[in-house]
């Protein structure tokens, strides 16, 4: 099966989010990963769900929305409306992740549980009857460009073990440091989608569909 892969726009040049959608669409992304921050959950801030709808039309590829705010759930909603196809959350984001992600299937939406590099496995396994998508974090939350932490690869594969176990079919995302070569070994590890950004916005829109398919390994 081939591996998807999932731009975060995080690295694309901010002045013009419609055009990069739309290029990253056509160079063939899977979907499109928008990583939304809030200054309080992690050390950056990004954007908001008016972003997301003034962005909705540049592609019809499913938007994949990572949220690192807290408290989630009084945003939940705005996201929804606003276009998000999957919505991501953390545990650590709110009081109760298992009535989150009951409110994000609520709208109709995927709904998405995010590890940190520190937190562990175990935290999917009263969630997975809930999950759609699995998103593991191989650098911790809140700016592009890091250096995958090597130490995921093994959390990687328990959730690979456990997804398979509970027989759903749930994505294996990770997100983090992706380049043609932790993708392979994030591949081997059992991921189903590849989250990139510095790794597909690099050398600018000429470049994107080849960046694009040497992640697919
Ligand atoms: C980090 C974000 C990632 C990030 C990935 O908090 O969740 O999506 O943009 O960027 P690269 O691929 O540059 O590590
Ligand atoms: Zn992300």
């Amino acid at each position: 099966m081939t591996v998807l892969i999932a731009p975060s726009i995080l690295s694309a040049d901010f002045a013009s989010l419609g055009e990069e959608t739309a290029a990253v669409d056509a160079a063939g992304a899977d979907w499109i990963h928008v990583d939304v921050m809030d200054g309080h959950f992690v050390p950056n801030i990004t954007i908001g769900p008016s972003v997301v709808k003034a962005l909705r039309p540049h592609s019809k590829k499913a938007f994949d929305v990572h949220l690192m705010i807290s408290p989630v759930d009084s945003f939940v909603e705005a996201f929804a409306q606003a276009g998000a196809d999957h919505i991501t959350v953390h545990p650590e984001a709110g009081p109760h992740i298992h009535r989150t992600l009951q409110l994000i299937r609520s709208f109709g939406k995927k709904a998405g549980v995010v590890l940190n590099p520190g937190t562990p496995v175990e935290a999917l396994d009263n969630l997975l009857d809930l999950t759609d998508l699995v998103l593991i974090m191989s650098v911790n939350p809140g700016f592009g460009g890091q250096s995958f932490i090597d130490s995921q690869l093994r959390k990687i594969e328990a959730a690979r073990k456990r997804i398979d176990a509970s027989g759903r079919k749930i994505e294996l995302e990770v997100d983090g440091g992706i380049n043609p070569e932790t993708a392979k070994r994030t591949i081997a590890a059992g991921a189903t989608v590849l989250v990139a950004g510095t790794a597909v916005f690099k050398g600018g829109p000429s470049r994107y569909a080849a960046n694009i398919t040497a992640l697919r390994g």
